[in-house]
């Protein structure tokens, strides 16, 4: 299957969704303090996504091979990767947190994460949270018509590194519109191959996890969780973002 391109009316309905989505992050952030369990982050961003029209994408996601996704949103905690399942665990001063929120408004998916910095936090771990959002600039910053999605992965990798940092190889970005993950697949590392060239219309997410050790990871119990295999920590950001006839356009923002 080829990478689709979107219609004018698909691109208008998913920078509608991917402004919500940017929305829902900017309510949730003021929550995320020392004290507040993930459950009640997953509480609130579930009601004000369903207040505002929309449906949370990850509630019953299902992908082969393991169980559907039993929560609203991700929280991914620490040495957690991604895919954290909202639960009473409390975030603590010195935390950091990815919340990936991934809402569905009018058929169409809106996916972003940030990883907030739980009250006062170590300085290898904010450069860490701080390094890994410019990971995903630079990403971004080499999306452009005629490029290619090999480039995405090396700019992220001739940033990162210098800093030592492992890059998780077994995840990556993903195409994006009515359907969640779709293609192409996107490394955010350098994987000696050029892949598809870009087009006009073409919509995929970025969104880079950066550890302070190793890249490997290994899965729970739960068929969710992803956690580094060394205990190191770990951050991630993401954006779904659009090439247009100049460069790229970043859909998930409020500004
Ligand atoms: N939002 C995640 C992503 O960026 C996917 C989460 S799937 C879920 O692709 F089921 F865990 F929610
Ligand atoms: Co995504
Ligand atoms: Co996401």
């Amino acid at each position: 299957m080829a990478i689709q391109i979107k219609t004018k009316e698909e691109i208008a309905g998913m920078r509608k969704a991917c402004r919500l989505a940017a929305e829902l992050l900017n309510y949730i952030e003021p929550f995320v303090v020392p004290g507040v369990s993930t459950e009640e982050l997953d509480r609130l961003c579930a009601t004000w996504t369903e207040e505002h029209g929309a449906i949370s994408a990850p509630l019953g996601y299902k992908q082969e091979g393991t169980f559907p996704f039993p929560k609203s949103i991700c929280t991914s905690i620490n040495d957690v990767v991604c895919h954290g399942i909202p639960s009473a665990e409390i975030l603590c001063e010195g935390d950091i947190v990815n919340l990936d929120v991934t809402v569905k408004l009018h058929g169409f998916h809106g996916d972003t994460s940030r990883t907030f910095l739980v009250g006062k936090v170590s300085e290898e771990a904010s450069l860490l949270v701080s390094r890994t959002k410019t990971a995903m600039e630079r990403g971004i910053a080499a999306v452009k018509p005629g490029a290619y999605i090999g480039d995405i992965g090396k700019a992220i990798e001739a940033y990162v590194e210098k800093f030592g940092y492992g890059i998780v190889t077994d995840f990556g970005g993903h195409g994006i519109g009515r359907v969640f993950h779709e293609e192409p697949f996107i490394p955010h590392y350098d994987t000696g191959i050029r892949g598809a060239m870009l087009k006009p219309g073409m919509i995929f997410t970025v969104e880079p996890m950066i550890t302070l050790g190793t890249d490997d990871v290994v899965i729970e119990d739960d068929g969710w969780t992803a956690r580094t295999i060394d205990g190191s920590l770990t951050a991630q950001f993401e954006h779904t973002v659009l090439v247009t006839e100049k460069g790229v356009e970043i859909l998930t923002k409020t500004s």
